[in-house]
């Protein structure tokens, strides 16, 4: 019997060294020490032992369930370690790594623009007003001197909701809101940025909706001059300190006089190109003395104050700054065009 269990040490000691993984160490550990494994198998025998040789066969038992208990133990830890060791190798993290980009919004092109024409004006001393987009014909029209009927309504086709209610077709209407709610004070000086709607057909150049920035300034002895000087403030700081304006007379029921003004074309420096139309200029805002009858409604006295106005088209700006060629583009958005001005 004792033959029997050394035969079973060297056995058990033989495959457990050749033993290669977690699942096979278990299977040994089965094999050899478990309840129906092969020494509990020559236990059984034990029976049939004298007094004497019982303790005897007992030890050498126990040294061989020792041995191959010590092998199995120095084997599990081995698996183990290997095991920690293979997560750790897998898991690591390499911090040196660069990560990976988000993509990330931008400001859209307009709304940059006409952040940039706001900080123009609000650092000549103007603050902003805004007022609602569907507005009475009231103050779309009438208050600015263009009663019903009156053939320069033309000029702007409206969307009208009712009779009385349209889509504002300019930001003229919150001029003459922010006059009533000055209540006859000045100086006042604002600038009205908003949406504006025009039943146009969308072209290259037309939109039925687009933005608009207007300008209001009514104080005691306020001239064209002072006009001027604004508009060419304005045009140097949004396109260059080489820009320079020029007004040409023109109409609008509100305003008089009325004018028309022309930047130096942005692409040929004024020389002619066919941007400019080989005229050197290109118009880009209308303006004028603001009309008595317009400031006697908006309660000032046109014998006490003067003051100008002036209002542009914010996509127009936009168009000939960045030199793009149809106002569409503004609206469709293209991530590849609306990416350009991310870090313009
Ligand atoms: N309200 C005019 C328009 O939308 C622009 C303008 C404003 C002209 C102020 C003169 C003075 O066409």
């Amino acid at each position: 019997m004792k033959a029997r269990l050394e035969e079973l040490r060297a056995e058990a000691l033989g495959e457990l060294q050749a033993v290669a993984s977690q699942g096979a160490l278990n299977d040994l550990r089965v094999k050899y020490l478990g309840k129906k494994g092969a020494l509990t198998e020559i236990l059984r025998g034990m029976g049939a032992l004298s007094a004497e040789e019982r303790p005897v066969i007992g030890g050498v038992a126990n040294e061989v369930r020792g041995a191959i208990e010590a092998v199995i133990e120095e084997k599990q830890i081995a698996f183990q370690r290997e095991e920690t060791e293979g997560r750790l190798r897998e898991e690591t993290i390499d911090v040196t790594l660069p990560g990976r980009k988000l993509p990330t919004g931008s400001v859209h092109p307009l709304n940059k623009v006409a952040q940039e024409i706001e900080d123009v004006f609000i650092g000549l001393g103007y603050t902003i007003a805004e007022g609602p987009e569907v507005e009475t014909d009231y103050y779309n029209f009438e208050a600015l001197n263009l009663p019903k009927n009156h053939p320069a309504r033309d000029m702007q086709d409206s969307f009208y909701v009712t009779d009385e209610i349209l889509m504002r077709t300019h930001t003229s209407p919150v001029q003459v809101r922010t006059m009533k709610a000055s209540a006859g004070m000045t100086p006042v000086k604002v600038i009205c940025p908003g949406k504006v709607y025009r039943r146009d057909d969308d072209d290259a150049t037309h939109s039925f909706q687009f933005n608009q920035i207007e300008g209001l300034v009514i104080g005691k002895g306020i001239r064209m001059s002072d006009l001027k000087g604004t508009l060419l403030q304005f045009v140097q700081q949004m396109f260059g300190s080489q820009a320079q304006i020029r007004l040409r007379p023109s109409f609008f029921p509100f305003t008089e006089p009325s004018a028309e003004v022309d930047v130096t074309c942005v692409q040929c420096a004024g020389d002619g190109c066919r941007m400019c139309k080989q005229t050197g200029w290109l118009e880009i805002l209308g303006c004028g003395m603001v009309h008595p009858r317009v400031l006697e409604m908006g309660g000032y006295d046109p014998e006490e104050v003067t003051g100008f106005a002036f209002g542009m088209g914010v996509e127009r700006i936009a168009l000939l700054k960045y030199g793009i060629d149809d106002i569409r583009h503004f609206y469709s958005n293209d991530l590849r065009f609306l990416g350009q001005f991310a870090r313009m």
